[in-house]
């Protein structure tokens, strides 16, 4: 019988957190390319849930999942009622306001315009600053808003940097950092502590691992 789910983001960040579990009692059981959207592990402990990002702490913190794998700008964004239990240290980057670089110090007496996919975020960034401002939430690509007029910055993440670079714009300020997290529903971390423990330690361990490995 299964005793813990675990949420985990679909994409390029879930395929990291899968890793994690590769070579431990846990690794998830996936036979070739399939679309199924639950796995078990090869002891039959756990069931993986793949599920878009923004929707693993909806299901973590809804009880769905005991467990899950995302981002920290998932977490800030959606600002759910969960614990973040560990971090797992693997997708870093950092949000930052990025903008056009005569934009430097970042103040405007109008209405400052910002673009990006992290509105909930971007307002609490500027909650407590005199500086006010209209939030443009987009799919995506943000730094085109800059470009075409759009917007006057961007709250967005930065990673290598390139992508601005590449648009002409540069960071105006470094906000969060930003990597993957365990997360866990907060019920399930009472009540199935000792499971979590075990998974959690498992994924310390690795964590430990890739830490020495980059060095
Ligand atoms: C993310 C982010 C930036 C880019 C930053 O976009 O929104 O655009 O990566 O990475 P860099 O600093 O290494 O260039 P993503 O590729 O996820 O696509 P999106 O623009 O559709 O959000």
């Amino acid at each position: 019988m299964n005793t813990l789910t675990i949420a985990i983001a679909k994409g390029r960040m879930g395929e990291k957190g899968v890793s994690f579990f590769n070579g431990t009692p846990y690794e998830i059981v996936r036979n070739g390319d399939s679309r199924r959207l639950v796995f078990e592990d090869k002891s039959g402990t756990i069931n993986f849930i793949f599920v878009k990002s923004a929707d693993v702490v909806t299901y973590v913190e809804r009880g769905i999942a005991d467990l899950g794998i995302v981002g920290k700008d998932i977490i800030l964004e959606e600002n759910k009622d969960i614990y973040e239990i560990l971090d797992l240290k693997f997708g870093t980057c950092r949000f930052a306001i990025a903008g056009h670089k005569d934009q430097f110090p970042l103040k405007k007496d109008g209405v400052l315009r910002i673009a990006s996919t992290y509105p909930s975020y971007v307002e609490s960034v500027f909650r407590e600053r005199e500086q006010k401002i209209e939030i443009i939430e987009l799919g995506g690509s943000v730094e085109l808003a800059p470009l075409m007029g759009l917007s006057d910055v961007i709250v967005d993440i930065v990673e290598t940097g390139s992508t601005l670079k590449e648009n002409g714009l540069v960071v105006l300020e470094e906000l969060d950092s930003i990597s993957g997290r365990l997360i866990a529903n907060k019920v399930s971390y009472r009540f199935k502590y000792d499971a979590i423990q075990e998974i959690e330690n498992v994924l310390q361990e690795k964590v430990a691992l890739n830490t020495a490995k980059a060095k």
